[in-house]
């Protein structure tokens, strides 16, 4: 079940272009649209192993999220309907189907292909997509002009070598040529490939393993020409966590950001959350103030850090060898859904740094909008007893600066109150809570 095996689908998809090139559309109508809206990406989950989409980090952009992101390009796009777009990692071809509903169709499908393909640039490192990128495209432009009127058929040489510009290729290359060249000044079009892979060599927001999208983007930003725009589908983690703040601060130099809107769930078979973004590129001059997050959650006048100090639990279980004082040890799966607990019965050995009750603890995986056994999300629970304790590094502490158990007592209260849940929602959507963002949580 590896990629080439979504060949089957390119077929298919050819001998679908086949009839309605030559106007059969009667029995085909449906297949058409179940082509252009969702069928690549449940076909790529039924002929493509899930280990296989994983490590190529193929996952086709339909559903709810393409729809926000055609909105998001129709926001934005009035001024530009005449260039060029290209999506550098195409996929089965959403992104750029969606990109064509700004452009205007000639007055016949082949007088359309000849504009058209000079406008479309894609790659993509598999031949199957990228045949299907094509074909999807070719549908594109037929279904609209049967939807105006216009289907005049099109010669199979003409379907067949359509959309020359998307291609396969490494996507990354093309935009560190780019780059070195005048710029591209089109719509960049970007769902990158989700994985981790080493940063690039010269890279300067990060070192070893990091995300493969932040890597796209930035590359993708290097490569716009001044007033060039880029619209993308990217994971919360780089809008909202720590580890990519440099990268956001190299975004911020270059880019404009025109709207940044968290989404959710990629869809219903990616458990990542998402966020869509609109950026122009700058002709220079000084960066302005960035919104990676909605003004609700970007600034509030009190913070947790002024009364916590906030860390992750110092175990690290797997890591950490069993020496030292054996002592209570807290980890997620003792903690209750909310309120207060005891000391726990698990004991470890640890000679690292204990904590001494009272304090917080919250978990750090927790879902937008629900927290674990019923809790909130985001909720606390406070941890008392006669005796430091170990605490596992999936746990976030918050240690009170001054006011012992009623200080913790206060901090669950505001934790579990409307204003931090919302907040969390808006300020991050991936699974991970983080350190940061913890400690910036409004406190009134
Ligand atoms: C998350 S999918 C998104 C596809 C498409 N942009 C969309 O939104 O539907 C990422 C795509 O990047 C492709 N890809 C991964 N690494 C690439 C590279 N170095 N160059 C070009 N494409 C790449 C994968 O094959 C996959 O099709």
């Amino acid at each position: 079940m590896s990629i080439a095996a979504y060949d089957a689908y390119a077929r298919q998809l050819e001998t679908l272009v086949t009839d309605v090139a030559a106007g059969r559309w009667s029995r085909v109508a449906d297949d058409v649209t179940h082509a252009l809206n969702g069928q690549a990406s449940a076909e790529l989950r039924r002929m493509v192993s899930r280990a296989d989409r994983r490590a190529s980090g193929s996952f086709f952009t339909t559903g709810g999220v393409r729809q926000s992101y055609e909105q998001l390009l129709t926001r934005s796009t009035a001024s530009v309907r005449s260039r060029v777009i290209w999506d550098p990692t195409c996929g089965g071809g959403d992104l750029l189907i969606a990109g064509t509903a700004q452009f205007l169709l000639g007055a016949t499908p082949a007088e359309t292909l000849t504009v058209w393909n000079r406008r479309v640039r894609g790659h993509d490192l598999h031949n199957p997509f990228v045949t299907v990128a094509r074909m999807r495209l070719v549908l594109a432009v037929l279904e609209r002009h049967r939807a105006v009127g216009s289907d005049a058929p099109l010669t199979e040489q003409r379907w067949r070598n359509a959309f020359p510009q998307v291609q396969v290729g490494d996507g990354l290359n093309a935009l560190r040529q780019v780059s070195n060249s005048r710029g591209f000044g089109g719509q960049l079009l970007l769902n990158p490939p989700y994985g981790m892979d080493a940063a690039l060599p010269g890279c300067t927001w990060s070192t070893g393993k990091t995300s493969l999208a932040a890597t796209f983007t930035a590359q993708a930003s290097a490569a716009m020409a001044p007033g060039g725009k880029l619209f993308a589908v990217l994971p919360d983690v780089l809008r909202s966590g720590s580890r990519y703040r440099a990268w956001r601060g190299q975004l911020t130099e270059r880019l404009v950001l025109e709207e940044i809107r968290p989404h959710g769930l990629f869809d219903d078979h990616t458990d990542v959350d998402v966020f869509l973004l609109s950026a122009v590129r700058r002709a220079g001059g000084h960066p302005g103030a960035a919104a990676w997050w909605p003004p609700s959650a970007a600034t509030t006048n009190r913070s947790i850090a002024d009364h916590f100090r906030v860390g992750v639990g110092p175990v690290v279980d797997n890591r950490d060898p069993h020496d030292g004082p054996e002592v209570p040890y807290l980890t997620a799966r003792e903690l209750p859904g909310q309120g207060k607990m005891d000391l726990p019965l698990r004991r470890r050995r640890f000679d690292g740094r204990l904590l001494n009750p009272p304090f917080v603890v919250m978990r750090r995986t927790s879902r937008p909008g629900q927290g674990a056994k019923g809790g909130a999300r985001g909720t606390g629970i406070l941890i008392q007893g006669d005796q430091p304790v170990a605490v596992d590094n999936h746990l976030i502490v918050a240690e009170p600066l001054t006011g012992g158990a009623a200080r913790c007592q206060e901090l669950l209260e505001v934790l579990d109150g409307p204003k931090v849940v919302h907040w969390l929602d808006e300020r991050i959507r991936c699974r991970h809570l983080t350190v940061t963002v913890v400690r910036s949580l409004p406190w009134d």
